[in-house]
């Protein structure tokens, strides 16, 4: 990569999660490091360089606006790697992406619009990977942790048995407090960005876990046997009524099965051809009581079965879904601007339950464990370390970055190699023997 004024950006550092995020970069940058918070308010973002007072070194402030083109492309020029936090990105991403791809800029974002992203590969891949440009969206919650677990659950199962997975299921539970106030659980910020993926026509992804699948052979096979399932049921393997993921259960399962398209072909791949893959929220936490569980699961069941069921061909909802989003937004919807309060970000968690099986049945069993608000804190450390990365300045330990270029995912970006830097974000990955 040529020589550049700037290691790192971080652009809309004043947002809900700008913020977090600022604080973890605030806390590991090494000396030497090049950096710069931007957004389009230079008297806000002058405001947050006090969460910086104990950095290895103070980031300069540049300004750009979303909306302005040219102040985009400027800023992503001088930079190595862009952390992109404005959303809703279908309103005015594609700047971000665009001059990244151009200028061989890595970038990472926060993104859930799958058919946004959709639409990004389909413009701007070509011109990433001639640029050597890394660009990996959905890098937050949503859905690095999955996509790492799935990635790790089943090179386990590989190293063990010398077999491949022939179907990964992960269970999320949140830890920590109860939430009853719907601002402790969504940000305003991810609320838009929901209602703008439902309202510009790319709801199509909603039913579709092959949405980032290029190959179309793979991409017709996955939609047959990973068509999704929103239905409640028990588990006896974690002794809890599941529920579809939450906020969305439509974006991981598209970025896991991306993963295994890129690695398809490669004999380290860990993923058998047709892999099926899973996940279910487990309700655990998040009621008092098995019944109070189990009406959790059904309503979560019935309202995300009704938004997907919504989705006419051209990828809009129809008045029915609209209504079941409103349900949902009524329960989990916060106001704009709001988020989780300190006690939140701080005493909550979560945890995944990983399960990869083989043809012969044989199993490998995990679990990833994560300290902070999964939406806001932990995925702020999680994007703070994607940042560090991509620009060098990584945990130690980490192997170097797996050679792919263009769309990637957070695996096939990071690859096995990473867990170092997930565990200085609070996520650590444990397997039984
Ligand atoms: N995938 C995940 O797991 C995950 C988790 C958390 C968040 N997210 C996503 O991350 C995004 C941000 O969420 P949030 O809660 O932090 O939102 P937020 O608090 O509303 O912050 C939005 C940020 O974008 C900036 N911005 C908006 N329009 C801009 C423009 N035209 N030019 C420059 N900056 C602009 C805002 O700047 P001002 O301060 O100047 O208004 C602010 O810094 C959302 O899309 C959300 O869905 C995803």
């Amino acid at each position: 990569m040529p020589a550049k004024e700037l290691d790192l950006v971080l652009f809309g550092a004043t947002g809900f999660t700008g913020r977090q995020t600022l604080m973890h970069l605030a806390r590991h940058v090494p000396p030497g490091f090049k950096w710069a918070i931007a957004g389009r308010n230079r008297a806000k973002l002058e405001a947050l360089l006090p969460l910086c007072a104990d950095a290895a070194v103070t980031p300069e402030v540049r300004r750009a606006d979303s909306t302005d083109l040219k102040s985009v492309d400027k800023l992503v020029a001088a930079t190595r790697v862009i952390i992109q936090l404005a959303g809703p990105y279908g309103l005015a991403g594609e700047s971000f992406v665009a001059a990244a791809a151009a200028n061989g800029t890595h970038y990472v974002d926060l993104t859930g619009e799958i058919g946004w992203v959709a639409q990004m590969i389909s413009r701007h891949s070509e011109a990433a990977k001639a640029s050597k440009a890394k660009l990996i969206p959905v890098c937050g919650f949503e859905a690095l942790p999955f996509d790492l677990s799935a990635l790790l659950i089943a090179t386990r199962l590989k190293a063990a048995t010398g077999a491949r997975a022939q179907s990964v299921e992960l269970i999320n539970s949140f830890t920590g407090p109860l939430a009853f106030r719907p601002r402790d659980v969504l940000s305003g910020g991810t609320m838009a960005s929901i209602i703008a993926m439902l309202e510009d026509g790319a709801g199509a992804s909603l039913n579709d876990p092959a949405a980032l699948v290029e190959d179309p052979h793979l991409a017709d096979r996955i939609r047959q046997f990973g068509r999704y399932d929103f239905r409640a049921r028990y588990s006896a393997d974690v002794d809890a009524w599941l529920a579809p993921t939450v906020p969305a259960p439509f974006v991981n399962p598209t970025v896991v099965y991306r993963t295994m398209s890129a690695l398809a072909g490669s004999k380290n791949s860990p993923f058998a051809s047709d892999c099926r893959y899973s996940e279910a929220l487990s309700t655990r936490g998040m009621a008092p009581f098995a019944i109070g569980q189990r009406v959790v699961a059904e309503t979560l069941a019935r309202g995300f079965t009704a938004m997907a069921k919504s989705v006419d061909r051209n990828g809009t909802v129809d008045q029915l879904g609209r209504t079941a989003i409103k349900q949902l937004m009524e329960w989990f919807g916060p106001k704009p601007g709001q988020g989780p309060s300190e006690k939140f970000l701080q005493q909550s968690g979560y945890t995944i339950h990983m399960k990869a099986v083989a043809d012969s049945g044989v199993a490998a069993i995990g679990q990833a464990v994560a300290r902070g608000h999964a939406g806001y804190r932990s995925t702020a450390m999680l994007i703070a370390e994607a940042g560090l990365l991509l620009a060098g300045g990584g945990a130690d330990g980490c192997a170097a970055l797996p050679r792919r270029y263009g769309f990637l995912t957070p695996a096939s970006a990071f690859g096995a190699g990473s867990v170092p830097a997930w565990a200085r974000a609070g996520l650590v990955f444990a397997f039984r023997p």
